[in-house]
C-alpha cells in the first residue's frame, strides 16, 4: 500500500527548487491542496510561483519555520498530511561569512518543524503513522568531499560535512533520523546533488556563467577549476521527491543524481561552446575564463550513486543535461531579443 499524500506543507517554496516542485505538483496532482510557508529570505522571490493553474489549491503563508505555533496552527488548520521541507539556507559561500543563521534556519528551523509534526500528528494521537508523511530534502554534502577516483556516495557513506552549510544540513538530517527512530516520526529523506534549472538565484554556478556570458564579462572560476560536481535538472529532483512520498519507506534515506560528472571548468567550458553556436561573437566565450582565489576549505568532488532509489523505486533522470543548458540559454537570449 502506497502513502497517498493530499495536502501538503512546502517550506522555502518561494526558493528554487521549492518553487519548481510546487509547479511540478500542481501540473500532476491538481486536485491537491498546497500550503507554502515561507520567510523571504534574499533566496525567495514570488516571482518563481508565478502562473501556477491552479490557484484555489494554493495558499502563500509568509512566516518562519522556526515558529513552531504557526507551523502548529498550519498543520491543524489546513490537515496537513504531507511536509516537504525545503526550507534552508543553501549557499556555502555564504555559510563562510555567517554561520549562524544556517545554525538557526538549517538545525533550529528543521528540528521546530519536526516538533510540531510529533505533537500534531502524533501526540494527540489524531493521525496514525500510516496516514501522515515528512519529507527531508538535504544535500550530497553532508559525505564531505572524494578523491577523483573514490566511489560514489551510497546512503551508507560516513557523514563528513566540511562547510557549515554541509554540517547544519548534516545536524538536520541527524534529528530527522532521530525523530523517526525516537518517536515514531513517518519520516523519508533525500541527499540530492547540484541541481540547476528554471528560478535558480543568479549566485548560483551555472546561472552566473550564463550571465557573464550574456553581459561578455570575466566569468569568476573557483582555483584551478578542477572541483566535480554531479548535475541534476531540478524537475528530475521533484520527479524523485514525488517518488520517495508515494512509495519511498519510512525512515530510510534515498541518495539523488545524475550519474553526470563535470569538473568546473568542464562545464564553463561546456557552456561557452553552447554560447558560440548560438550567439557567436569574434572571440570565443572561453575567453572570459577568470580563475579566481579558491574558496576556503573547498570540497574537491561530490559524486551521488543513485543505485537504490534506482532499484527501489523505479527513479532516473529523464532530462538531458547539455538540452535543457541549451534551453536556458535560449530562453536568456530570447529575454534580451525581446527587449
Ligand atoms: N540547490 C541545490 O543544488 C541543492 C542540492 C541539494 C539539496 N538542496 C537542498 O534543497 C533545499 C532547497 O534548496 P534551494 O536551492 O531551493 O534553496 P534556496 O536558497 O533557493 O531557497 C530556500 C528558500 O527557503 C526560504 N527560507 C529560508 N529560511 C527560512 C525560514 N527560516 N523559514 C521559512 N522559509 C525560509 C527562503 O526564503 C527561500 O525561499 C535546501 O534544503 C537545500 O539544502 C539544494
Amino acid at each position: 500500500m502506497t502513502f497517498q499524500p493530499k495536502k501538503l506543507l512546502v517550506t522555502g517554496g518561494a526558493g528554487f527548487i521549492g518553487s519548481n516542485f510546487i509547479h511540478y505538483w500542481q501540473k500532476h496532482h491538481p486536485d491537491h491542496f498546497i500550503v507554502n510557508l515561507d520567510v523571504m529570505t534574499y533566496a525567495g522571490n514570488l516571482q518563481n510561483l508565478a502562473g501556477l493553474p491552479h490557484l484555489s489549491q494554493y495558499l502563500f503563508v509568509e512566516g518562519d519555520i522556526r515558529n513552531g505555533h504557526l507551523v502548529e496552527q498550519l498543520l491543524r488548520g489546513h490537515h496537513i498530511d504531507t511536509i516537504v521541507h525545503f526550507a534552508a539556507e543553501s549557499h556555502v559561500d555564504r555559510s563562510i561569512a555567517h554561520p549562524d543563521v544556517f545554525v538557526q534556519t538549517n538545525v533550529i528551523g528543521t528540528y521546530t518543524l519536526l516538533e510540531a509534526a510529533r505533537k500534531v500528528w502524533l501526540d494527540e494521537k489524531k493521525w496514525t503513522a500510516a496516514d501522515c508523511r515528512f519529507h527531508h530534502i538535504s544535500t550530497d554534502e553532508v559525505y564531505g568531499s572524494l578523491g577523483l577516483d573514490d566511489p560514489a556516495f551510497t546512503e551508507v557513506s560516513q557523514y563528513q560535512p566540511n562547510s557549515p552549510y554541509s554540517a547544519s544540513k548534516a545536524g538536520s538530517d541527524h534529528l530527522v533520523r532521530a525523530y523517526h527512530h525516537t518517536f515514531g516520526l513517518p519520516t523519508t529523506l533525500s541527499n540530492c546533488s547540484n541541481n540547476f534549472g528554471p528560478r535558480q538565484h543568479p549566485e548560483k554556478l551555472i546561472p552566473t556563467i550564463i550571465r557573464h556570458c550574456m553581459q561578455w564579462s570575466p566569468i569568476p572560476v573557483y582555483g584551478d577549476g578542477n572541483n566535480v560536481r554531479d548535475w541534476l535538472y531540478v524537475e528530475d529532483h521533484c520527479e524523485a521527491i514525488e517518488r520517495i512520498l508515494y512509495q519511498g519507506v519510512i525512515g530510510q534515506a534515498y541518495n539523488v543524481g545524475g550519474k553526470n560528472e563535470w569538473s568546473n571548468l568542464d562545464l564553463v567550458e561546456l557552456i561557452c561552446n553552447i554560447f558560440d553556436r548560438l550567439h557567436p561573437q569574434s572571440k570565443g566565450y572561453d575567453s572570459l575564463i577568470s580563475f579566481v582565489k579558491d574558496r576556503p576549505g573547498h570540497d574537491y568532488r561530490y559524486a551521488i550513486n543513485p543505485e537504490k532509489i534506482s532499484t527501489e523505486l523505479g527513479w532516473s533522470v529523464t532530462h538531458h543535461f547539455e538540452d535543457q543548458l541549451k534551453n536556458m540559454i535560449l530562453i536568456c537570449l530570447e529575454e534580451v531579443d525581446a527587449i
